[in-house]
């Protein structure tokens, strides 16, 4: 949800700590702040409401000509509000009673009323409504000259999810980290040393990162770092080599990081398929399920988890697996698994998808799955995020990072993934030779198929100019087209703020057909399926009643030509069609978002990363 960045080395810190803030932003944008300490220990803070760029244009002109331009320490923070609005006093960081401490802060102190009442009845006096401040205030009210030590105490008293960054007049040069259910990631640099919630804020300094493990401590300073584990025991972490390229994490000459993400997918889902599929064998080889041949053989139901965007890959994951593999699936939203007292044992397989690997709903599963036996998987982008690490075996979607707000690779990614598994337990069961074959070599061909649609770019934005005044818009589809037309739906609101409804096609006729006026888009997933004819009936349903329906057809098709608008994807088997459709779809969104005059990459209201449940 927030982004934190914090810097402890040699250099001026303030450009660091906006420049990582930048990279960061794409996690949650209504405020931002930083925090400086001169060599002295004093300490600087400003603030200011709204993107990152209002907060560098403050800090330039309030830092000019000060000490504190080359202070070398400094903790940052980029919001996505969720207690008090996006003001700045809401903003961190925020400080203890005494202003001798600040912080930043990721996550939600859930007691933070009790502790607030109690250090208001001691007089305290709050600035802000956060849930921060009384963590910051908190920690002052344990500080007698260690940092390591206060932290610590306070949080012993904190119920909730954190990671913070913390720095105190009276210890120059140090910074206190912790995490708890909001991820950290330390970077070691030559003589500094970083922390940041995510590791794309760290590339453009170091390589070499460390992930911190819940319930960590760790004093950092700009030669060292010290960790101890939630019993305080001093612990070596692994130092992990990042892989990340510095460039994908910048636009490259696109407007926006989903267009740029949207034209990735070729290589993004190439990079998904690379040496996992077996030709000869019609099969994919998955080293990262780990388990054995005959235990995949024994899973008798695959439970799919997810929110959002991942979890309408996992729909079109659970007609894969019932098609190809003859497996009883289902997908749960995430949000939901852990309160429904689920019926989950040792047979069966849960699949946590996650582009962040970090939504709070979606670990909460993976360990409710935990204690009741399941075998858990991450299908997840994030290499060293919380879940990858929690499930301990899954696939990787490698679909590099995603900065846009709206997913796009990822789901493709994810799909292409979920597809992948389908395959290897299908051929484990009773998929024949054959089959498998046909499948892979579908499969082999999507980042030429996502090409094809992409090629249409110009195209999709003449159809996409052609609804842009639309107020309302429905996405149809059957089978799995119905989770990409959830999909293109939630594309579409999520970055232009039309209102968009996916509906399965033969629901249409059951209510939402009344929502229905003269030129409203209905946006029909009609490819070649064996559904094709009940799906472009439910579109002449809509078609009579005065709807503006745009067709996604499949290349060579017959039928369907009564659509006022086609976007022609490429002729494929059907649940390897999801993937060019819902490219087909990204682009229509982005091109309405565009002409709209929307901001695309970071849409009002949301956060790339939802750590809160
Ligand atoms: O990181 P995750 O895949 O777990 O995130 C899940 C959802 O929050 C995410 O897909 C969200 O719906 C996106 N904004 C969709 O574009």
């Amino acid at each position: 949800m927030c982004g934190i960045i914090g810097y402890v080395g040699r250099q001026p810190a303030a450009p660091i700590l906006l420049g990582g803030l930048r990279r960061l932003e794409y996690r949650g944008y209504d405020s931002a702040g930083l925090a400086l300490q001169a060599p002295s220990g004093r300490l600087t803070a400003i603030r200011a409401v709204g993107k990152v760029m209002h907060l560098t244009a403050k800090v330039t002109a309030e830092l000019a000509g000060t000490p504190e331009v080359a202070a070398p320490v400094g903790i940052a923070h980029t919001r996505w509000a969720t207690h008090g609005a996006p003001t700045e006093p809401n903003a961190h960081p925020h400080f203890s009673g005494d202003r001798r401490l600040c912080l930043v802060h990721n996550g939600i102190i859930e007691n933070y009323r009790a502790i607030r009442a109690r250090l208001e009845a001691k007089g305290h006096a709050f600035v802000s409504e956060t849930d921060t401040e009384a963590l910051a205030r908190l920690i002052g009210e344990h500080y007698q000259g260690d940092l390591r030590k206060a932290v610590g105490q306070a949080l012993a008293q904190v119920e909730g999810a954190y990671g913070i960054a913390v720095i105190a007049v009276d210890e120059p040069g140090v910074m206190v980290v912790a995490r708890k259910g909001s991820p950290l990631v330390l970077g070691l640099g030559e003589g500094e040393t970083l922390v940041a919630s995510d590791a794309a804020a760290l590339v453009a300094h170091t390589r070499r990162v460390i992930y911190l493990d819940d319930g960590d401590i760790a004093v950092v300073t700009a030669d060292r770092v010290d960790i101890r584990d939630r019993h305080d025991v001093v612990r070596e972490r692994e130092v992990a080599e990042l892989g990340l390229d510095p460039g994908a994490v910048e636009k490259g000459g696109y407007a926006h990081f989903m267009l740029k993400e949207i034209h990735e997918q070729p290589e993004s889902v190439r990079n998904a398929l690379r040496g996992r599929l077996d030709a000869e064998h019609g099969t994919a080889v998955l080293a990262g399920m780990g388990t054995s041949a005959r235990e995949l053989a024994e899973i008798q139901r695959i439970i799919l988890v997810g929110c959002g965007t991942s979890l309408h890959a996992g729909q079109v994951g659970e007609f894969a697996f019932e098609d190809w593999a003859d497996l009883n699936a289902e997908v749960q939203p995430a949000a939901e698994f852990r309160y429904r007292n689920p019926l989950v044992g040792s047979r069966d397989l849960v699949l946590a998808v996650s582009q962040s690997g970090e939504t709070a709903d979606t670990l909460a599963a993976v360990r409710e799955a935990k204690v009741k036996g399941a075998l858990v998987l991450g299908v997840v982008n994030v290499v060293g995020s919380t879940i990858a690490r929690e499930t301990g075996q899954g696939v990787f979607i490698h679909a590099g990072p995603e900065i846009s707000v709206a997913s796009t690779k990822a789901f493709t990614g994810q799909v292409a993934v979920l597809l992948l598994m389908a395959l290897r337990l299908g051929r484990g069961r009773r998929l024949s030779l054959e089959r498998g074959r046909a499948v892979a070599a579908e499969l082999a061909r999507l980042p030429e198929l996502i090409g094809q649609v992409l090629a249409q770019n110009d195209a999709i934005a003449a159809v996409a100019g052609r609804m842009a005044t639309a107020e309302h818009a429905y996405f149809l589809g059957r089978g799995p087209m119905h989770p990409v037309a959830l999909e293109g739906a939630l594309k579409l609101k999520e970055i232009s703020y039309v209102h968009a409804e996916g509906y399965h096609a033969a629901e249409m006729k059951h209510g939402p057909i009344a929502l229905l006026t003269p030129g409203t888009p209905v946006i029909v997933l009609a490819n070649r399926s064996p559904q094709w004819d009940k799906v472009w009936s439910n579109a002449e349903e809509c078609k009579a009643r005065g709807a503006r329906i745009i067709a996604v057809v499949s290349a060579g098709q017959v039928g369907g030509e009564q659509a006022d608008e086609r976007i022609v994807i490429p002729d494929c088997d059907p649940l390897v069609a999801t993937i060019p459709a819902a490219v087909a779809l990204q682009l229509l969104a982005y091109h309405v978002a565009r002409l709209r005059g929307c901001s695309i990459d970071q849409p009002r209201n949301l956060a790339k990363s939802v750590t809160v449940e």
